[in-house]
């Protein structure tokens, strides 16, 4: 799958977000090592620190259907009705950590519709891990 592909799957899932709190739409898509792709969505809670991101959906879909490490992750978010650069949040960076490995990249495009591409290191240098 092309990271075109996988952005398109991250934005087709997007559209599914439920956040009538920040109306910030977001959607995230994987492909694991054995090449199959995983989505998620941001869904928020009325009780506003219960709410999700996106990514963390992405990750525990790929984790209940066998997957153990992050190839490619797209990211795609925005206010409703348009797309801006979405560059994960610091609580995902950690998440994506945890079933990345060198060679995990992280992508999306900016306002600009240019590619941003990331290893796991450009956005979490000095990372915790036991
Ligand atoms: N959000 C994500 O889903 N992923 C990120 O990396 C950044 C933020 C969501 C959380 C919240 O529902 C909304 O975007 C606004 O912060």
């Amino acid at each position: 799958m092309s990271d075109e592909e996988l952005l398109d799957a991250a934005r087709t899932v997007r559209e599914m977000a439920y956040c009538p709190y920040s109306d910030f739409r977001v959607g995230a898509a994987i492909i694991d090592e054995s090449g199959n792709v995983h989505v998620g969505c941001n869904v928020e809670n009325a009780a506003y620190p219960q709410g999700s991101c996106a990514e963390a959906g992405a990750i525990s879909a790929m984790v209940a259907a066998g997957g153990q490490r992050i190839v490619t992750i797209a990211v795609a978010g925005g206010g409703s009705g348009k797309t801006q650069a979405c560059t994960p949040c610091g609580g995902c960076r950690q998440h994506i950590h945890e079933f990345s490995d060198d060679e995990t990249r992280i992508i999306f495009k900016d306002d600009d519709n240019e590619w941003h591409r990331y290893s796991m290191d450009d956005l979490l240098p000095s990372s915790f891990h036991l």
